[in-house]
């Protein structure tokens, strides 16, 4: 475990160790993890550039006024936007892109809970499915080019964090009981939904699509992350209160703010760095082992606590029916037919 006192000696470092105007994105940003994760990001570094994504203008207009409040220096942008729909991804993205020309660091949260099935959109997805997976790996997708500049920038010296960071859970498809499994015959669960299948697979899938970003762009490092129970508003569309589920998970709580600390740990320590990085590093230095197992590898499978999860069997025994192409070519035709074609899914 990486101690809080050893993430916030990290996170100190910061204003020293990136040049100021970082810019980073966050998806979800305007509550829970994402929230506190950007505060402590306008906290922690000089004159950051800082979007937050979601639909909620009143929670951002605070948000905003919070940060201004901490860091006068941050430039703060709040795009308001309904990411089930990937046509909306791809007009936020198109936003970014044009006014930014680097990109330092993509956080994503966006999700919810809820007890009622399968809840499909305009576009032919379940709504769920879309924001813990489909929504995050189009904007990875959309933003690469911007992730790989700031890794390519040589004015930034040794500050050229590139990052992409999902805040889900890497082994939500293993836990009590969970076979680990993908169903290839109907991967968007179209017809055979059930809500623990939908968790699984978005879990499973995202692990997978992460991994393959990870070896075709070198120059990025990319987290799936477990945060643990975190008393959010996670809870604002599901029956049970905040209350029952604190006392319910109360022995893995983490408070808020040290979830945001925690998060903007693993969103730039040097102990998740990318595949490239990772080749010129010291094998007897503090890095990471990648999800693949291989040491520094571009890729990570973190727990709420900084260290990485031990490897697992059904998961590998996944990658071994060769989930990493076969995710990325499932979720790619999704892309073409949904974003390309404007249709719906199937
Ligand atoms: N908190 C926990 O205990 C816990 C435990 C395990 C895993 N997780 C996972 O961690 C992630 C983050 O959780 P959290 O606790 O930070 O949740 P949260 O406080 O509910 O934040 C979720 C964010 O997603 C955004 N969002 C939801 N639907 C959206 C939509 N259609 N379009 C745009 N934005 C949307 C919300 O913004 P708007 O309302 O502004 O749209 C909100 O800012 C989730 O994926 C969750 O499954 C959390
Ligand atoms: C928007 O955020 C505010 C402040 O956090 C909250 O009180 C309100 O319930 C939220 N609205 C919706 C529709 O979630
Ligand atoms: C990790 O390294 C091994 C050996 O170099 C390679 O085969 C594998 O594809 C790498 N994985 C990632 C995610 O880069």
């Amino acid at each position: 475990m990486v101690n809080l006192p050893t993430v916030k000696a990290h996170n100190a470092t910061l204003k020293s160790a990136l040049r100021p105007g970082i810019v980073a994105v966050f998806v979800g940003g305007t509550s829970g993890i994402a929230l506190s994760t950007a505060l402590a990001l306008a906290r922690y570094t000089l004159s950051p550039k800082i979007y937050l994504i979601g639909r909620n203008q009143s929670a951002a207009n605070s948000a905003i006024s919070t940060m201004k409040s901490i860091n006068p220096s941050a430039t703060l942008t709040f795009l308001k936007a309904d990411i089930s729909r990937l046509k909306n991804v791809d007009s936020v993205c198109a936003e970014i892109l044009a006014k930014e020309k680097t990109l330092n660091l993509l956080f994503m949260t966006p999700g919810y809970l809820t007890t009622r099935g399968r809840d499909e959109t305009a576009e032919g997805l379940d709504r769920k499915f879309v924001l813990h997976y489909y929504a995050r790996m189009r904007f990875v997708a959309n933003l690469l080019p911007l992730l790989t500049a700031a890794a390519q920038d040589t004015t930034l010296g040794s500050s050229r964090l590139s990052r992409v960071v999902s805040v889900f859970d890497p082994r939500a498809g293993v836990r009590i009981g969970g076979t680990g499994k993908l169903d290839y015959s109907d991967l968007s669960l179209k017809h055979t939904f059930t809500l623990g299948k939908c968790g699984a697979h978005a879990s499973i899938m995202g692990n997978f699509f992460l991994e393959g970003m990870a070896q075709k762009h070198p120059l990025t490092s990319f987290l799936h992350a477990y945060p643990s129970g975190v008393n959010t508003g996670l809870l604002r569309d599901s029956p049970v209160t905040s209350a029952v589920f604190s006392v319910l998970l109360k022995p893995f709580m983490v408070p808020i703010e040290e979830s945001g600390e925690r998060h903007l740990f693993a969103a730039t320590s040097g102990r998740f760095p990318s595949k490239a990085e990772g080749e010129g590093i010291q094998k007897n230095v503090d890095v990471a082992i990648g999800s693949d197992g291989t040491k520094g590898n571009g890729s990570y499978w973190v727990s709420w606590d900084g260290e990485v999860f031990s490897p697992n069997r059904k998961l590998e025994r996944v990658r071994a029916e060769g989930a990493v192409d076969k995710v990325a070519q499932h979720t790619e035709e999704v892309f073409r037919t949904m974003c390309e074609e404007g249709r719906t899914y199937p």
